[in-house]
């Protein structure tokens, strides 16, 4: 077990370079799969859950080498369709091998995913997608038995709701499908286009992967290919939320404006100087930050609800009131009540979060109840009065490559020891 302990006070300022997108690279890698050659990945942040997914291809017989944020993977060794429980915990994004394997070998075994408690975490929308494509999936003793006797067809999939996963699964499953797939009201999210042009490079034929409908013809094979994923947005946002936090001024090199329209709306009506382009976000929080009067996480390009924790953190101080409505997922405020331990004024009810700032918060012990969860309770840290313990860290290192190497860099007084 590992912990962080945070001294408070220090404004960040300084320079980083976003890391690669863990949410763009988990889809990817999965996506070797198809792939009939040698597939080349750069920019793959060194993460705990990028780890889990080489080692869910291993499984599948899938050879990689993971060195200095390159992926080198070899699917020319395929020797299994079953992902084994104890990997498919590991992680949510696990489930994405489904749509991967079926598309390479038209069959798959492997149990219901893990990943962060933020409230149920059902499949229902994948499976009734594959199911529509041909797909026969049974379920017994916890685990999914997919077969497809006929081959797997294209389809016109509406999804009630343009959730990520269940794009990324179809895209995956349709890359090599015989015929084309209209995915109707799918996710728009950035990383959804990240993985379809991942996916040309390979060969498939896709287009509107951010439009919400994305049209996938399917070819006989795909070839390998070098690829680098897009950068992290949500890091961005995290460590924008962590310099404005403590009052400070930062330059965030690789970070997109396009990725980042809403949040950087968010920080620019809480006081904050924001300046975008294409591949740098400048942010200057001298002056006293803002409440926000209205924030509502919606699917992209609405407010993303992985960046709600960490700008929660950050207007615990912010002067007024500010009012968080989380519509995506049903159990996202567990951070409440450790922010409230360092002196936050946060009244939850159902999916709304009220925050009245306070002039100070003060170090303290907390736990990170999940991976955004976790980096929101960094962010309260390094804005607070005294030192914070924070343990449970290894849920932060899902997401953050060496989280207190990047702030330390910025400023911070920060240290990971083991406990
Ligand atoms: C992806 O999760 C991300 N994870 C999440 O990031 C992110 O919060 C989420 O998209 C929304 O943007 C990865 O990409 C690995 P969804 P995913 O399917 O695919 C419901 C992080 O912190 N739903 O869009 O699981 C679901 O319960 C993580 O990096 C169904 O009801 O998200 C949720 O309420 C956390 N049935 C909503 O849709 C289904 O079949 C959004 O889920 C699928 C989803």
């Amino acid at each position: 077990m590992q912990r962080l302990i945070i001294k408070g006070g220090k404004q960040l300022s300084g320079e980083l370079t976003v890391q690669g997108a863990k949410n763009s690279a988990l889809p990817i890698l999965a996506g070797c799969v198809l792939a009939g050659s040698q597939v080349k990945l750069r920019g793959i942040p060194e993460l705990s859950d990028v780890y889990a997914a080489c080692r869910i291809l291993a499984s599948l017989g899938v050879k990689t080498a993971f060195v200095d944020g390159t992926v080198t993977a070899d699917p020319t060794g395929i020797s299994s369709i079953h992902v084994p429980e104890k990997l498919m915990r590991q992680m949510r994004s696990s489930i994405v091998f489904l749509g991967a394997v079926l598309g390479k070998t038209g069959a798959c075994r492997l149990s219901f995913p893990g990943g962060c408690e933020l409230g149920p975490r059902p499949i229902d929308m994948h499976l009734r997608a594959l199911r529509q494509m041909g797909v026969k999936i049974t379920e017994k003793y916890g685990e999914l038995i997919c077969e497809c006797p006929h081959g797997i067809k294209g389809a016109v999939i509406n999804l009630p709701f343009p959730s990520v996963g269940a794009t990324e699964n179809i895209m995956l499953c349709a890359a090599l499908a015989d015929g084309e797939t209209v995915i109707c009201n799918a996710a728009r999210e950035p990383e959804i286009e990240d993985l379809a042009e991942f996916l040309r490079c390979c060969g498939a034929r896709i287009i509107g992967g951010s439009s919400g409908t994305v049209r996938i013809k399917g070819v006989k094979e795909l070839h390998g290919c070098e690829y680098t994923v897009m950068p992290d947005r949500i890091c961005a946002a995290t460590f924008m939320a962590a310099a404005a936090a403590t009052g400070g001024e930062i330059v965030l090199k690789g970070a997109r404006a396009q990725d980042l329209g809403a949040v950087t709306d968010v920080f620019r009506q809480a006081g904050c100087l924001v300046s975008d382009s294409a591949d740098r976000i400048y942010l200057n929080a001298k002056k006293p930050l803002r409440a926000v009067r209205d924030i509502k996480t919606l699917p992209y390009p609405g407010f993303p609800t992985d960046a709600q924790a960490p700008v929660m953190a950050m207007l615990c101080k912010a002067r007024g009131t500010s009012v968080i409505t989380e519509t995506i997922f049903s159990s996202r405020f567990r951070h409440v009540d450790e922010l409230a331990r360092m002196g936050a004024d946060i009244k939850t009810e159902g999916r709304t979060a009220v925050v009245t700032g306070v002039r100070e918060l003060y170090g303290t012990g907390v736990v990170a109840p999940d991976l955004r969860g976790g980096a929101a309770l960094v962010c309260a840290a390094l804005a607070a009065q005294g030192e914070s313990t924070v343990t449970n860290i290894c849920l932060i290192d899902r997401g953050y490559e060496k989280i207190e190497k990047t702030l330390a860099l910025l400023g911070a007084d920060i240290r990971r020891e083991n406990c």
